[in-house]
């Protein structure tokens, strides 16, 4: 690992140009804040397949937005031309959520590994440092321990794992870059993130939650509602993200970020109703009745984080408790303006 270059590290300042695919999205645009903050130029290539515009400052200067889907061929050299002005890459854009990634196992799985094929092919032809948001599902169905970066990745052919093995594929294209051609290049792992921004209609727990709990509606929390996750705030994982793609030593390697305070999510849908001061009840439903018989189930997935903060420092600043109250007030905002 010592062989490749040390000339290749990348600061965040006001010399620097980043590319941020998927930058509309949830954790994307928070990312943009973060670089934008730092005095870096910002390009955001984001089809708006689940992004929105108006997550973005689109009237600031150092900001470039261009609106096409990754993978399209017709976009390859457009993509080459955005890569190869950059200083770095962060590759967020892929269709999420697990209800999706269950419905809609061809698109999933395509739509990662082509956007995934696109950027990494950009970067190995332009050598620019390139940072890959894969997820927690290659974890598979969870584990009954905080989950390390050395436990197994596992899917297997039921629909859900489509994401999970599309993800992990291209894990295995960015590690290539670094290892087989000695590109700077980062993979992390991201469990459960919420905040502003992020939308119900993906089908994400706590979005999900507030949404019907403001609408005065029930709260589904599925099976017995014992399983756990931990959340993290979007401002504190792009915090993570942009310490990841400053440390060498984390260079062609998965690492973890996720939160820290595991919590049961019918303890999550209690956190909802006493912070709305809703009346909607909770109500207890099997996931099959929901998904169906080949839906697979994840039990608890709380992540061990501590590669991460040893490596670079990193802690999460923010509760679970001001997670769901910063998605309480933007959901009610943009309800507000709808
Ligand atoms: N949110 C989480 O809890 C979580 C957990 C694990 C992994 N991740 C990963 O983190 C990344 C960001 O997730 P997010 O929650 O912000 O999702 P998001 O849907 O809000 O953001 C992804 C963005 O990518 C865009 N996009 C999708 N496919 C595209 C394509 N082919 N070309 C251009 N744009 C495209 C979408 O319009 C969207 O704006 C994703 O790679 C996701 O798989 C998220």
């Amino acid at each position: 690992m010592d062989n490749h270059s040390g000339a290749d590290m990348v600061e965040f300042g006001p010399h620097t140009h980043v590319l941020v695919t998927g930058g509309a999205g949830f954790v994307g645009s928070a990312l943009v804040d973060l670089l934008l903050a730092r005095n870096c130029t910002v390009t955001v290539i984001d089809d708006l397949s689940n992004g929105m515009l108006r997550n973005l400052p689109a009237s600031d200067p150092r900001l470039t937005i261009h609106t096409f889907r990754i993978g399209d061929p017709a976009y390859n050299a457009a993509i080459h031309d955005e890569v190869g002005l950059a200083d770095a890459v962060f590759h967020l854009a892929s269709p999420i959520g697990v209800q999706r990634a269950h419905k809609e196992r061809f698109a999933v799985t395509s739509g990662i590994l082509e956007s995934g094929c696109a950027i990494v092919e950009a970067c190995r032809v332009h050598r620019c440092p390139l940072l890959y948001t894969s997820s927690s599902e290659v974890y598979g169905s969870g584990r009954d321990r905080p989950i390390t970066e050395s436990d197994p990745v596992t899917t297997d052919l039921r629909p859900r794992w489509g994401y999970a093995a599309a993800k992990a594929a291209v894990e295995h294209l960015v590690a290539g870059l670094f290892f087989d051609f000695g590109i700077p290049t980062w993979i992390v792992r991201p469990f459960n993130m919420a905040g502003p921004r992020q939308r119900s209609a993906t089908g994400l727990v706590l979005p999900m939650f507030v949404d019907a709990a403001l609408r005065g509606e029930p709260l589904v929390v599925h099976d017995d509602g014992e399983q756990r996750r931990a959340f993290l705030h979007v401002a504190d994982a792009a915090e993570g993200l942009l310490l990841v793609m400053q440390c060498r030593s984390l260079r062609g390697r998965p690492v973890n970020l996720g939160g820290s305070e595991a919590i049961q999510i019918r303890n999550l849908a209690k956190i909802v109703v006493d912070a709305t001061a809703t009346s909607a009840p909770i109500v207890m439903k099997p996931s099959s009745a929901v998904f169906g018989d080949r839906f697979a189930v994840t039990y608890d997935r709380v992540p061990d984080t501590s590669l991460l903060t040893t490596m670079t420092g990193w802690r999460a600043l923010r509760s679970t408790k001001q997670t769901v109250v910063d998605c309480i007030e933007h959901m009610r905002t943009e309800r507000a303006i709808a």
